[in-house]
């Protein structure tokens, strides 16, 4: 990957449009107007036409993925679209056995099925359609539906989520927040526990710790960090401006050359959620969907107003994960992902938003994958 990027392949991006937040309010009328629409056309089409298709895939690019490496391929047919793994783009020493990229290609699957929601197609989702061809996660076909203004919301959200690294403020995290949170998680068929109560809280930091000192001492762990982060304008990786000064904090990742200043936390007992996000198997199906109920947490709590950061760092070592799976879980279940929940700090600037790969290098004609 290359560090360093001339600065017009991002600003060429047309997901920049929904990027800034002074268009947000353009974003909305646009998908209201294309609901409306949507309606009318529901009449006579069964398939959304390009441009509707083009914008959803649009909004489903704004997925959160693992070091930003966006590890999707949407593949458009006649009457159908199809999602591909793209397993070059795995992170061999981060994510050895490839349950990062399954979970961040899940986010991808749901962004699309509430992007397109939002305009008026409800997608019916058929999971690793073909087992001769694993890379194949999911296709997907449409029929036209009338969109709510819930709908809406939570596609709104999809821009104005971030992945904020900061410490987040001392302000409780509402009950009623929170119970709506874990259900939009849990109607995926994934679990999602508050991990709130000792000894609980304590193990789960304690599996953070031991991660981030095993990947300290992991040359190629590192290397492939590097490799990663600290961009200035590259489409992929995590930027410099998006990697926080970790000081104390031990569920962030030690990312080099990290350029967000740590927010100014008074009140050392910040009252951030950790949601942990576990299934009852440990196949790619269960991963796919674990990715699934990570979008639904992260943006039911985006359009609440909550901040989020998902993590997986103790998820990525076989002795950490393990010790979750047993010390938290009652072996159980397996887990998935961590999602921070919290307030952010009135104070701090929004998290600026991370770039992605222009849409045609993720998009493509069915026949032209190969597959
Ligand atoms: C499966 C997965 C694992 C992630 N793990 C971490 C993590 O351990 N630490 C972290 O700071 N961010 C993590 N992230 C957040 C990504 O780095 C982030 O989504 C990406 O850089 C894009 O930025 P955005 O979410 O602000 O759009 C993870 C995201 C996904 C989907």
């Amino acid at each position: 990957m290359t560090a360093a990027m001339d600065e017009s392949v991002v600003a060429n991006q047309p997901l920049d449009r929904f990027g800034q937040p002074e268009e947000v309010a353009a974003m909305v009328r646009f998908l209201v107007s294309e609901a409306t629409y949507s309606e009318r056309q529901a009449m006579t089409r069964t398939h959304p036409d390009q441009e509707t298709l083009r914008s959803a895939l649009a909004l489903a690019s704004r997925a959160p993925s693992v070091h930003n490496t966006q590890p999707w391929l949407w593949r458009v047919g006649h009457e159908t679209l199809h999602l591909y793994a793209d397993e070059s783009r795995r992170l061999p020493h981060t994510d050895p056995d490839g349950r990062d990229l399954l979970l961040s290609c899940g986010a991808a699957l749901d962004h699309l099925r509430v992007a397109a929601r939002a305009e008026g197609w409800e997608a019916t989702i058929h999971r690793l359609p073909n087992p001769a061809t694993p890379e194949h996660l999911a296709s997907v076909e449409f029929r036209p539906t009338t969109c709510s203004s819930e709908d809406i919301e939570l596609a709104r959200a999809i821009s104005r989520r971030s992945t904020d690294r900061r410490r987040f403020s001392s302000w409780e995290v509402p009950a009623a927040h929170l119970e709506a949170v874990i259900a939009a998680g849990a109607s995926t068929g994934v679990l999602v526990r508050d991990v709130d109560a000792e000894p609980a809280r304590t193990e789960l930091l304690r599996a953070f710790e031991r991660a981030a000192s095993q990947h300290a001492h992991d040359d190629s762990y590192g290397a492939e960090l590097a490799q990663w982060s600290g961009t200035h304008a590259a489409p992929q990786g995590v930027p410099a401006r998006n990697a926080v000064v970790t000081g104390s904090d031990p569920t962030a990742r030690r990312f080099p050359h990290p350029g967000l200043p740590q927010a100014v936390v008074r009140d050392i007992d910040a009252d951030d959620r950790m949601l942990l996000l576990s299934t009852s198997s440990d196949d790619r199906l269960s991963r796919l969907r674990a990715g699934e109920a990570t979008s639904a947490v992260l943006l039911t709590a985006t359009r609440l107003g909550l901040a989020t950061c998902p993590l997986t760092e103790p998820m990525e070592l076989t002795d950490t994960r393990r010790r979750i799976r047993t010390n938290i879980l009652d072996d159980t279940g397996f887990p998935q992902i961590i999602i921070r929940v919290g307030w952010a700090v009135p104070s701090a600037e929004p998290v600026p938003v991370t770039p992605r790969r222009p849409l045609d290098e993720v998009v493509g004609p069915l026949d032209s994958s190969g597959s």
